[in-house]
């Protein structure tokens, strides 16, 4: 049976973590396929409990595991806290740990939610498809030097290094050549190779690159632009890559595009198992606790996570029909702005009646 290292963490995440149990036992009882939750403390309430966002044995487990399923960490509670003592210093720390590189996050519009978009009806008709991979482990986020230092005359200086190796935008890249290759063999690198070395060094990896891919074509666009475009023509894109920040920031705007941030789900893959799996969306602090968050990306997670992890495309998909289904029935979790508002156990019993 498979492993799977489960972290619910912070906020939101304890109110989804019952929908990824009920998910689970219903997959066993219709497929006859299981696997093992293991829960496991990160984040916030691993800070409370250990004095660390990702304790030694969490992440040993996840090591062991088949694949990693986290639903999200973070809120005020900690927010003062030093770096180190951070929940999202714990979630850093895994993706790292697991170095799963290339973080996939699809963004795909439902027919039942074209009434959410932020766009016209007549750009969101067409529907919309769109994959963002975003580069997960190096950049900003994980560059040294950094820190925050006080200068002799007492005035203080903060420093963070944005900082790529070739070795992994090649090997990132690849990923989404590939990935171009099995859709509409079109690729949009987005960088900032205007002002930026590390964008100079990714464009000129990513050219060389597609010298072996000729029939994928490869456009590049610069980060603010991109950030335009998507509001004006998303259609344009099919596959996306981009280094980490980038791609943290165009996804949450690629959220708004198809409704909610509560529908995106994603995967992180890497060169070796265990991936990670857990929804774009954070612990959404206000409305934790309240049976409001939408499962939706979590259920997606779940399909991805069948997908890439298990190869049970069949359940992934039949999952991903389910959800369509139940917003077919105009209902839906606050977010989602539908004829029925439900709460969040609510529209995941719908989905598993659907299935
Ligand atoms: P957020 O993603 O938690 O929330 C942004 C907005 O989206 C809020 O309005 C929230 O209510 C809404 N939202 C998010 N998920 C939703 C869902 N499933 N259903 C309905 N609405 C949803 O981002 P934030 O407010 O910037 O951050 C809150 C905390 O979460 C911070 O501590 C942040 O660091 C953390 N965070 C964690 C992750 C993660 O664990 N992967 C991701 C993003 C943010
Ligand atoms: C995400 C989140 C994280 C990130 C935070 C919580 C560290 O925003 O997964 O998109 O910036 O990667
Ligand atoms: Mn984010």
């Amino acid at each position: 049976m498979y492993k799977v290292a489960f972290l619910p963490g912070d906020g939101i995440g304890q109110d989804l973590k019952e929908v990824v149990k009920l998910f689970r036992d219903k997959i066993e009882e219709k497929y006859g396929f299981s696997f093992e939750l293991n829960e496991l403390p990160i984040g916030g309430k691993a800070i409370d409990s250990f004095g660390d966002p990702l304790p030694p044995d969490t992440l040993k487990e996840c090591k062991k595991s088949d694949a990693v399923f986290l639903i999200a960490v973070g809120g005020p509670k900690w927010d003062n806290n030093p770096p180190n003592l951070r929940p999202e210093a714990g979630l850093l720390k895994l993706r790292k740990s697991l170095n799963v590189f290339c973080n996939i996050r699809p963004i795909k519009l439902s027919k039942h939610l074209t009434h959410l978009s932020c766009l016209k009806c007549e750009t969101v008709d067409k529907g919309l498809d769109i994959i963002i991979l975003r580069e997960l482990t190096e950049g900003l986020y994980f560059g040294e030097p950094r820190g925050i230092y006080t200068q002799p005359d007492g005035s203080k200086v903060a420093i963070n290094t944005m900082s790529y190796s070739s070795t992994t935008i090649e090997k990132f890249a690849k990923i989404g050549f590939d990935l171009a290759m099995s859709r509409k063999k079109s690729l949009t690198s987005v960088d900032k190779a205007n002002v930026l070395e590390n964008s100079r060094l990714w464009r000129e990896v990513v050219e060389n690159l597609s010298k072996s891919y000729p029939e994928v074509k490869l456009d590049h666009l610069y980060v603010d632009n991109a950030a335009l475009q998507m509001i004006y023509n998303p259609n344009q894109f099919d596959v996306i890559i981009t280094e980490n920040l980038f791609g943290d920031i165009l996804s949450d705007e690629a959220a708004a595009l198809v409704g909610s941030l509560g529908l995106l789900p994603s995967a992180s893959i890497g060169d070796n198992k265990p991936f990670l799996y857990e929804p774009v969306h954070g612990s959404a602090p206000s409305i934790a606790g309240k049976n409001m968050a939408n499962p939706i990306a979590t259920i997606f997670s779940i399909a991805l996570m069948l997908r890439l992890s298990f190869e049970r495309n069949d359940i992934a998909f039949d999952l991903e029909n389910a959800v369509e289904k139940t917003l077919e029935m105009g209902i839906g979790t606050a977010d989602l702005k539908m004829k029925n508002t439900i709460g969040t156990r609510e529209f995941a019993n719908e989905v598993l009646k659907n299935l």
